[in-house]
């Protein structure tokens, strides 16, 4: 971890990213962040004067799913190309930039997915450096349109067998294009093309780091909040957590952190979230036990956005209860993180489609008439986690696998009550012990186990016996919108599945699940 010097401005310097609408738009992003620079995404028509309030260093167009040739193709601003500002157009970013400065973008004859390899001709600007041991690089390409004649200015830098034009460059404004897609893992040295742009194009230095973000963040808040008392609604999931640790650190007491205990979270989960903030990290939190409220409004309820809006707005009046009793409150933290702006900016223009009403703890009450503060706004979920650790917390915390806001209320399929919830999480934690133990927990996304209200026959010893079923879920994802299930060891699932039929009573059988996103989701319910 590089140690910071005092009162470092980490977002001073900062790269710009317009998204055209590609798949790894949000890749650049964090790519630019791991080189240790702040970067922020806007959309392709953001106003020009949003653009210069933001003062980039450096300008990337990101790549897209349109042809740069056709009438009504997305463009960049003309302006920012008047700004002295250097831009690297990626994909799809350097067609449009290619069209826009005087080139000519058309289709190619062969369409490129996938490997190619470049040969470097230039190896100053953006290529300085890359020639070792040879000056070619095996590159992830994704595009069937190609520049074929380049903009007035602009030299060929790079090329393949089929694209003599794999790169440009007009070293005079440190404009750039690439054909190929250097944020993909798949490009080799993709990782020093991004610094070599950052870094020795756009002139930024490393800031960005965990230790630096603390304390800027510190400092940030320390100046918003004052003397106020804030309130945190604290989960027990990864970004509550950290922004209960960070929080904690700029403003200590001034802090007070509420723990519903819903009576439908894992085995010993509420016992772990108050050992580690209350009595490790010495944070404020009040712990209610809210079960019996919680099974009580859900009892004979079957249907899941039912249970899902009971859960979420029982969840808000025990909130709002324990919150009336605090003095002085101002303030309601709340741990958004940076794809969910994003996102919900996206969303606005998108036809975004709801399947189901995501009722997050940080879903909170509108009514309290509190400012928000956000401090995790700008950060990507890999650097929360970055965050979390450098603050102390627990590995086991800081790379948990998400857990839904209704908890095992989506699990229990149909009606929910105390004796489901305790024996699905009995079953839950020893397919998690034993995914811990056998060093696979961190090879899947998200495990865990699902109670079907069915009884199925078994036999112990000489005995019958009808008992439930436990449903195993294990599934490998990027980014949760789709998701493969994962392919377990045979040997390991017969062991958790006799651990759970001898462990827990009243279980007699476990199935896996073998279904993957889509058409089936992740949850069952
Ligand atoms: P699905 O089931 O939609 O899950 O494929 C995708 C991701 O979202 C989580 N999930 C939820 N999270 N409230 C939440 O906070 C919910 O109601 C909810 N339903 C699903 C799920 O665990 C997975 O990570």
């Amino acid at each position: 971890m590089t140690s910071s010097k005092a009162n470092i401005d980490v977002r001073l310097q900062k790269i710009l990213i317009l998204d055209f609408g590609s798949q790894y738009t949000q890749l650049i992003a964090r790519r630019i962040r791991e080189a240790g620079v702040y970067s922020e995404i806007y959309s392709c028509d953001a106003d020009m004067e949003a653009i210069r309030a933001f003062n980039p260093s450096g300008i990337i167009l990101s790549g897209g799913p349109e042809s740069a040739f056709i009438e009504d193709a997305p463009k960049a601003h003309d302006e920012i190309f008047e700004l002295g500002t250097p831009i690297l157009g990626i994909c799809y970013g350097m067609q449009t930039m290619a069209e826009q400065l005087g080139g000519k973008v058309e289709p190619s004859s062969h369409r490129e997915f996938g490997y190619a390899k470049i040969t470097m001709d230039s190896l100053v600007g953006i290529f300085d450096g890359l020639d070792e041991p040879a000056n070619e690089l095996d590159v992830w390409m994704s595009h069937g349109d190609r520049v074929e004649v380049l903009p007035p200015g602009f030299d060929s830098i790079a090329s393949t067998d089929n694209a003599p034009l794999a790169a440009m460059g007009d070293l005079e404004r440190s404009f750039f294009g690439l054909q190929f897609h250097p944020e993909v893992t798949h490009t080799e040295k993709g990782q020093l093309i991004i610094e070599n742009f950052v870094h020795k194009i756009c002139g930024c230095s490393s800031h960005w780091n965990p230790g630096n973000i603390i304390e800027a963040d510190i400092k940030r808040i320390r100046d918003e909040v004052g003397d106020d008392n804030v309130l945190l609604g604290l989960s027990g999931g990864v970004d509550s957590s950290v922004v209960a640790a960070l929080l904690h650190q700029a403003i200590g007491d001034q802090l007070t952190c509420i723990f519903v205990d819903n009576g439908l979270l894992r085995l010993g989960e509420a016992d772990q979230v108050m050992e580690v903030f209350g009595d490790h990290l010495n944070v404020k939190v009040i712990r209610v036990d809210a079960e019996d409220l919680f099974l009580g409004r859900l009892e004979g309820v079957s249907d899941p956005e039912k249970k899902r809006t009971i859960i979420g707005n029982t969840f808000i009046e025990v909130f709002e209860q324990e919150a009336n009793k605090i003095e002085n409150v101002r303030w309601l933290a709340q741990g958004t993180i940076y794809p969910d702006v994003i996102e919900s900016a996206g969303a606005k223009t998108a036809k975004a489609h709801v399947i189901k009403s995501h009722h997050n703890v940080a879903g909170l009450p509108e009514n309290m008439s509190l400012k928000l503060i956000e401090p995790l706004r700008d950060l990507f979920k890999d650097e929360v986690r970055k965050i979390g650790t450098e603050l102390g917390l627990p590995d086991t915390l800081v790379h948990r696998h998400p857990f839904p806001g209704p908890g095992l209320g989506v699990r229990i399929l149909g009606c929910v009550n105390k004796e489901y919830a305790d024996l699905l999480r009995e079953a839950d934690a020893i397919f998690i012990e034993e995914l811990v133990k056998q060093d696979l927990y961190h090879q899947v996304s998200q495990a865990f186990a699902v109670f079907l209200p069915v009884k199925s026959v078994g036999v112990m010893g000489d005995d019958r016996k009808y008992d439930y079923v436990i449903a195993l879920r294990a599934v490998e994802t990027i980014d949760f919108m789709t998701a493969q299930w994962a392919r377990l060891p045979y040997e390991f699932l017969h062991h958790v599945s006799r651990r759970i039929i001898n462990e827990v009573e009243g279980i007699s059988r476990v199935t896996y699940d073998i279904s993957s996103k889509p058409p089936a989701t992740i949850e069952w319910e």
